[in-house]
């Protein structure tokens, strides 16, 4: 397939590297940074600032966007409208209106889109979920995430309104697919924080459809280099523990073992082990995989739009101080 790749920064150099190992054939750029985009593919690759330019020029069959939150939909929509899949960075959109759009746009084009929920492709994530589906954990009673992050990262990310909020638009929505990948649907939200809609730390606890209760806590307040985002798991049947795909706060966890399980009284290592910038190249792998066989990717606009719904409902709920379930939001946008 034909690639175009927009915004070439911390997690466009990763997308980059996942599509020159994919063998599928990198057509374009699209990056304001001129020298940032020479120095990452030279002078082979057409390097564009402007999207509709990009796409009527070289027609490429997958857009890939690794933009700000505030550029999601509109690079995104623009990409559908001239008959291109999309492949779209965490988070889908920077609400539901947002989310919507993009879904009418493929679907109006009949066009495909798929969600970077890299973290989905960490290997000890995929294998907690092996034991879910096999029942060796029983039944899921509780899910505990947390998100301990410390420096904050600067630039757009200090602007909420290209972010779309605070720390849970932004890596926060990492710990939201998550919770959902391995306890299913989230029915209501309560949350606490400092500031919704710019927070730099907050709580919510999760309803899931299932039963399951779960909570997410995360904040910006830890020393500089600290992001640690493990998760426990309690079953009816065993326990589990996932040190994060991104625990700096451990040290280089490269090549160690990250998920520790108590299946029937023992607490044991699970011998899979994995990183990183390796869950974020198999999540673009595994996508450009998917719409080169004609396939709805694995992670798609639902998944994407499910996401954001429950940041949604935090924001809400800090806002107002209720529970708020995620049908009333359904209803609130249609
Ligand atoms: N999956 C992950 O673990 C992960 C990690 C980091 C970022 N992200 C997501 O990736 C996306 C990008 O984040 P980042 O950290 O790479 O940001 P970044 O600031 O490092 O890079 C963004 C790039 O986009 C370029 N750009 C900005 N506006 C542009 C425009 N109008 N046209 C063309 N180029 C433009 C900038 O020059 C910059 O090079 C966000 O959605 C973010 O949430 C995901």
């Amino acid at each position: 397939m034909k690639v175009a790749l927009c915004g070439l920064g911390e997690i466009g150099q990763i997308h980059l590297k996942a599509i020159r190992e994919s063998g599928h054939e990198l057509v374009a750029v699209l990056e304001l940074n001129r020298r940032l985009a020479v120095e990452s593919v030279g002078d082979d690759v057409p390097i564009h600032t402007e999207v509709v330019e990009m796409v009527e020029l070289t027609e490429p069959d997958v857009v890939d966007i690794c933009l700000p939150h505030h550029l999601h939909v509109p690079i995104a929509v623009a990409a559908l409208e001239a008959g291109a899949d999309v492949l779209l960075e965490k988070p889908m959109a920077m609400d539901l209106e947002g989310c919507d759009e993009i879904i009418e746009a493929a679907d109006r084009h009949g066009r495909k889109v798929g969600i970077s929920h890299n973290q989905v492709h960490f290997r000890p994530h995929r294998r907690l979920r092996e034991l879910i589906d096999s029942s060796q954990l029983g039944e899921i009673r509780a899910i505990y995430e947390r998100l301990w992050m410390g420096g904050k990262y600067g630039g757009w990310r200090e602007d909420s309104s290209q972010v779309g909020g605070g720390l849970l638009m932004d890596a926060g929505v990492h710990r939201v697919y998550m919770a959902e990948y391995l306890g299913g649907p989230v029915k209501a939200v309560t949350a606490v924080m400092d500031e919704p809609r710019s927070e730099d730390a907050f709580v919510l606890t999760l309803e899931f459809e299932s039963g399951a209760i779960g909570v997410i806590q995360g904040g910006y307040h830890g020393p500089d280099g600290v992001f640690d985002d493990r998760i426990d798991i309690q079953g009816s049947a065993g326990m589990a523990e996932v040190l994060g795909c991104e625990a700096f706060f451990e040290g280089d966890l490269t090549g160690d073992l990250r998920l520790r399980a108590q299946l029937g009284g023992e607490w044991s290592d699970d011998p899979v082990t994995g990183d990183w910038d390796e869950s974020v190249t198999d999540s673009v792998k595994a996508c450009l995989d998917d719409l080169s066989q004609g396939n709805e990717p694995e992670v798609g606009m639902a998944e994407g739009r499910d996401a954001v719904a429950v940041v949604e409902a935090a924001y809400r709920s800090a806002e107002t101080g209720k529970t708020i379930s995620i049908s009333d939001l359904d209803e609130r946008a249609s």
